[in-house]
């Protein structure tokens, strides 16, 4: 980077003031920051002074901005010469920035800067009509569109040299000028125009709220999946369960399954014997209750459903 310095003597203005229009903007400016943070605005009060300068920054010019900040003028002098956004020599009426840096560089900054060269002169040099001049400086931030230029406050990308030098033959002219692509490209699309993000559907609406249908249907899939898995999970630990603890039979009231529980007359009919006859059935009644006196007492209890006392 070249030493930055001060403008010689003999270009120097000897005088400065606010404009009535910048006076205001300043006060605003300073009002933005607490009282005794002041010298938070040095910067935009530079810009501001360089654009009512002509685009470059006068020893006097910097020393009215030290003074209406109460800051030491040494300290604004650090600033204007830290910061390369800040002109310390006069500039053309439209001054250029040529990016030379790496992308633009490839794409063919250097044909650019032979016309510079051809139509202006060297870096820093004001041409003779006042109009133009010109510095390289580093990457713009432009690189889709390398090579470019800025000119003032614009940028003039998709350089060639043809199309660069119809620019500055507009601009000398008065005539308008197009900012921005000069191939007619819109902003940093494809050559040749976009391929992506061409369905029309993406822009007529007919999309809107396609999105949560997506999240509904998948949910209403995973509840799904989930109630499935739950009910196998279920499944399997009741298998498992039944095997390692078998459920007890049903209680039969102390009665053997498969023996009737009385000998019944229809029972002896349906089985095609004889009825018993009622002297033998009254004796097998006296034999039983002979038998479950006995019984009683040998044990001291009653017979069941003996309810004799
Ligand atoms: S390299 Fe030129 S704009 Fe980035």
């Amino acid at each position: 980077m070249a030493v930055r310095r001060l403008a010689p003597d003999d270009v120097q203005p000897s005088q400065f003031a606010f404009s009535a229009e910048t006076e205001s903007w300043v006060k605003a400016q300073i009002a933005k920051y607490p009282e005794g943070r002041q010298a938070s605005a040095v910067i935009p009060l530079l810009w501001r002074v360089q654009k009512d300068c002509g685009g470059w920054l006068p020893r006097v010019a910097i020393e009215a901005v030290a003074e209406r900040l109460a800051m030491p003028y040494i300290r604004v002098l650090e600033v204007a010469t830290f910061y390369t956004m800040f002109n310390l020599e006069p500039v053309g009426k439209f001054y250029i920035q040529m990016c030379g840096t790496t992308p633009c560089q490839l794409r063919g900054s250097d044909a650019i800067k032979a016309v510079l060269k051809k139509r202006i002169g060297e870096a820093g040099h004001v041409s003779a009509d006042g109009l133009f001049s010109w510095l390289e400086v580093e990457c713009l931030g432009a690189c889709c569109n390398a090579p470019m230029v800025q000119i003032n406050d614009d940028y003039f990308e998709d350089l060639t040299p043809e199309n660069f030098e119809a620019l500055l033959d507009d601009l000398a002219a008065g005539r308008p000028v197009k900012i921005g692509s000069q191939a007619g490209r819109t902003t940093s699309e494809p050559e040749g125009g976009p391929f992506t993000l061409t369905d029309e559907s993406l822009f007529d609406g007919s999309r809107v709220g396609a999105w949560k249908a997506r999240f509904a249907e998948e949910a209403q899939a995973k509840a799904a999946k989930d109630a499935d898995e739950r009910a196998k999970a279920e499944a399997e630990a009741a298998t498992k369960q039944a095997a390692s603890e078998p459920k007890p039979a049903k209680p039969d009231s102390g009665r053997a399954i498969e023996t009737p529980a009385a000998d019944a007359p229809a029972q002896r009919a349906a089985a095609g014997e004889e009825p018993i006859p009622a002297d033998k059935r009254k004796a097998a009644a006296s034999t039983k209750t002979k038998r479950a006196r006995k019984s009683e007492d040998s044990s001291g209890k009653k017979p069941d459903g003996d309810k004799t006392s």
